[in-house]
């Protein structure tokens, strides 16, 4: 399979604090991946580094081919990559229609192919189609969730970044989101998944990067991970 996404020798920092330390990884096309960590780990920063949300001191990002290393954040959306981000940060005094909107925002395609797109987003997240004229912000957290992933999938992209869409939802909802992840994946679309829930997250990936204090600890298939003796005890309590 094609590599969709290669990070190399990342480094990003906050004015002395030194986040990544150098970090390589990929995503190969039609992947579920997940970077799993602890809270202060660097996955966000990871995420936003990859976005463009925040610099990159050094290393590269290709994303389907392009250096997107210093490409501005509105341009790597058009490419197709798309990101939920972590505390879902939809926009709360906006209807829940008119938040898939922004996320169509970008698009140039035709009416009729957003259209499909609604649709599509309806039938995974028939919860969303049932509130659209409700104002975001008096929508409960994992229903927040569902609509930062509608509003991400608006955007048709060919990658989706996922930061920590598990965090304060219960374990019901927690399966729900997950649930609906694996169907967006199935459609085509490729994953990046930052999570603290290890075990959700290694259950739903093919692959897996463990990482700690900015640097990559340990990689490998989801599998092997879920049953590596470190990990369980570090990540999985058991
Ligand atoms: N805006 C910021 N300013 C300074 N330090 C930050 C900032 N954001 C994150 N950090 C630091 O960078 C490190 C990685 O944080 P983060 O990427 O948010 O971790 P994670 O998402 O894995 O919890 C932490 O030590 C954190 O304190
Ligand atoms: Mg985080």
């Amino acid at each position: 399979m094609a590599k969709m996404l290669e990070v190399r020798d990342l480094h990003v920092s906050y004015g002395a604090i030194k986040a990544i330390k150098g970090i390589s990884f990929d995503v190969e096309e039609g992947e579920i991946v997940t970077l799993i960590g602890a809270n202060g780990a660097g996955k966000t920063t990871t995420l936003h580094a990859i976005s463009a949300l925040q610099k990159s001191d050094a290393g590269s990002i290709t994303f389907c081919g392009k250096d997107i290393t210093h490409m501005e954040a509105h341009k790597i959306i058009k490419l197709g990559l798309a990101q939920v981000p972590e505390g879902r940060r939809v926009f709360a005094g906006l209807t829940v229609q008119q938040n898939l909107e922004m996320g169509a925002y970008t698009r140039v395609d035709s009416a009729a192919e957003i259209q499909k797109d609604y649709d599509k987003v309806f039938e995974w997240l028939p919860r969303l189609k049932e509130r659209r004229r409700q104002q975001a912000g008096t929508l409960s957290g994992g229903e927040q969730q569902m609509l930062a992933i509608g509003r991400a999938l608006m955007s048709k992209p060919r990658m989706l970044l996922l930061d920590e869409p598990s965090m304060g939802l219960s374990p019901l909802l927690v399966k729900e989101i997950f649930r609906i992840i694996r169907e967006v994946n199935k459609s085509g679309v490729t994953v990046l998944l930052v999570e603290q829930n290890a075990k959700m997250a290694l259950d739903i990936a093919n692959r897996a990067y463990v990482l700690e204090t900015g640097l990559v600890k340990m990689e490998g298939n989801a599998d092997d991970l879920a049953n590596n003796i470190e990990v369980r005890k570090a990540y999985l309590g058991c």
